[in-house]
């Protein structure tokens, strides 16, 4: 790889003032200073750029208590995204593993792996994906039954059978639902079908990965390898 690739996508500068940082003799590789931008990094190479030492990984896995009030886009000109939370030296591919609306809460993957993307979204892959939600409106057995053998959300979409679970019912119900699709407002859509409203939304789980209740709204740790192995066993190995 490229040595201003392998610097930019490990997110210490921009591809531009890292050509001119190579340049200007701010980079080692293994013991020598390195002037050119297009040298070809070896494997295994200690890269040192500015005295500091830069490891490459190819791909990265952060999970985000996402808070109510950022967005799940990787760049918005006016809004605050998931991606402007990390504030760490971050790569600039990353991006929130489906989208949660803009007030709703919890568990969010960010990543550069759009392979495992893609195998945690697909409809086809199953992945479950387990919701908290309070609910305007006494939710009952009647409702769990509809939402058992598939809504029909919209003039031409019949959501996939979901699990409904009534965790308290009265005026404001408290429910658990497991779905497998990620269509647009999904749950409200599934609620409003029902004659009610969603008044507050979280994500528990996707899949084997569970929210780490000790991430206040906002924070967000790495993936343990464990949590990562889950996820990927999902789908196997590669
Ligand atoms: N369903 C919704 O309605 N909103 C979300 O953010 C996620 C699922």
């Amino acid at each position: 790889m490229r040595l201003d690739k392998f610097l930019a996508d490990m997110g210490v500068g921009s591809r531009s003032d890292l050509k001119k940082d190579i340049r200007g003799g701010k980079v080692v590789i293994d013991g020598k200073m390195i002037k050119d931008p297009g040298f070809a990094v070896p494997e295994g190479a200690q890269v040192l750029y500015k005295g500091q030492k830069v490891a490459y990984e190819e791909f990265v896995y952060y999970m985000l208590n996402k808070p109510a009030g950022a967005i799940s886009a990787s760049e918005d000109p006016k809004q605050k995204t998931v991606i402007d939370l990390l504030d760490e030296r971050k790569r600039k591919d990353l991006f929130p593993v489906g989208r949660l609306d803009k007030d709703t809460e919890g568990l969010l993957l960010i990543t550069n792996d759009g392979e495992l993307a893609h195998q945690l979204l697909s409809p086809k892959k199953h992945v479950d994906k387990v919701y908290y939600a309070r609910i305007e409106g006494r939710v009952t057995e009647e409702d769990v039954e509809k939402f058992r053998a598939g809504l029909q959300i919209g003039e031409d979409f019949t959501a996939m059978p979901a699990q409904l679970e009534i965790l308290a019912s009265g005026d404001t119900s408290e429910i658990k639902v497991t779905i497998q699709e990620g269509k647009f407002h999904q749950v409200k859509r599934m609620f409003h079908a029902v004659g009610k409203e969603v008044v507050y939304l979280k994500r528990l789980s996707m899949g084997t990965l569970l929210l780490d209740e000790s991430l206040a709204p906002g924070a967000y740790r790495r993936l343990t390898d464990e949590e990562l192995a889950g996820l990927k066993g999902h789908w196997g190995d590669r």
